[in-house]
């Protein structure tokens, strides 16, 4: 059935493949048993107990998910601009294209595309990768998707097109998986606003930097490159 032909999704994404949802998991796993050992981290404590009584139970949640990294959350349609999302011109202001110009959403789907895994953030409520979006992947960004969260991180207009772009690894029990593109954002607002955190500990991943409110995350030293087709999940 062509694209066309069907209603929209839950959410269109960038799905891992899995040799590389391995490698992720492995990595992150490794990465929340090293800072659950540092005395910096066990000093913040009190900051994740507060928010949430139960810990960010990782494995759990991996059990379930396929990792990927969401560009438009469609709700079959009934989200704002999911119809707009699905038939946004590839080429945005090409005139020469005008005759030929389909959607970005229908050419490239099921195409696989290389997203570079720069950090990752640890925060009472969620366990997410950063992905640094290139200027290709963009096109399949929607426009909105910063500003859509306004009313939780009042700076988000003013990060670039992208910021929100994360992989969810997991989520403390009750709390949404939305919840981790706010995290980062509200990370990515403060290094704007000039907080580049406290930078902790030098780790072999890369920098481990604290934001407060138990907000921890590490630079990677080598972004994380990560093949994932360009697909969408009916649920
Ligand atoms: P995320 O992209 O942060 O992982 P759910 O299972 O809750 O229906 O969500 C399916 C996917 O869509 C998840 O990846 C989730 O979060 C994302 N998502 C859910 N709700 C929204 C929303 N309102 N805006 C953007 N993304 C959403």
């Amino acid at each position: 059935v062509p694209l066309e032909e069907t209603s929209l999704p839950l959410f269109f994404g960038w799905f891992l493949l899995p040799s590389i949802q391995d490698k992720v998991r492995c990595t992150s796993l490794d990465f929340l048993k090293t800072l659950d050992t540092l005395e910096a981290f066990k000093k913040h404590l009190p900051d994740f107990t507060v928010e949430a009584e139960k810990e960010v139970d990782l494995e759990q949640y991996f059990q379930a998910n396929a990792l990927h990294c969401t560009t438009k959350f469609c709700d079959y349609g009934k989200a704002e601009g999911a119809k707009e999302y699905a038939d946004k011109p590839f080429h945005q202001l090409s005139r020469w294209l005008v005759s030929y110009n389909p959607a970005a959403v229908k050419e490239l789907y099921g195409s696989v595309f290389e997203l570079s895994l720069s950090a990752l953030f640890v925060t009472p409520r969620t366990v997410g990768a950063r992905v640094s979006l290139s200027e290709d992947q963009l096109t399949l960004w929607p426009a909105d998707a910063e500003k859509e969260v306004v009313s939780v991180v009042p700076a988000a207009t003013t990060l670039p097109a992208g910021s929100r772009a994360h992989i969810t690894l997991g989520c403390a029990e009750g709390v949404e998986q939305l919840q981790t593109g706010i995290d980062l954002l509200e990370i990515l607002a403060l290094q704007q606003a000039g907080q580049e955190g406290e930078l902790v500990e030098e780790m072999e991943l890369g920098s481990l930097s604290y934001y407060g409110k138990g907000r921890w995350l590490l630079s990677l030293r080598e972004p994380i490159s990560a093949q994932a087709c360009f697909s969408s999940l009916y649920g």
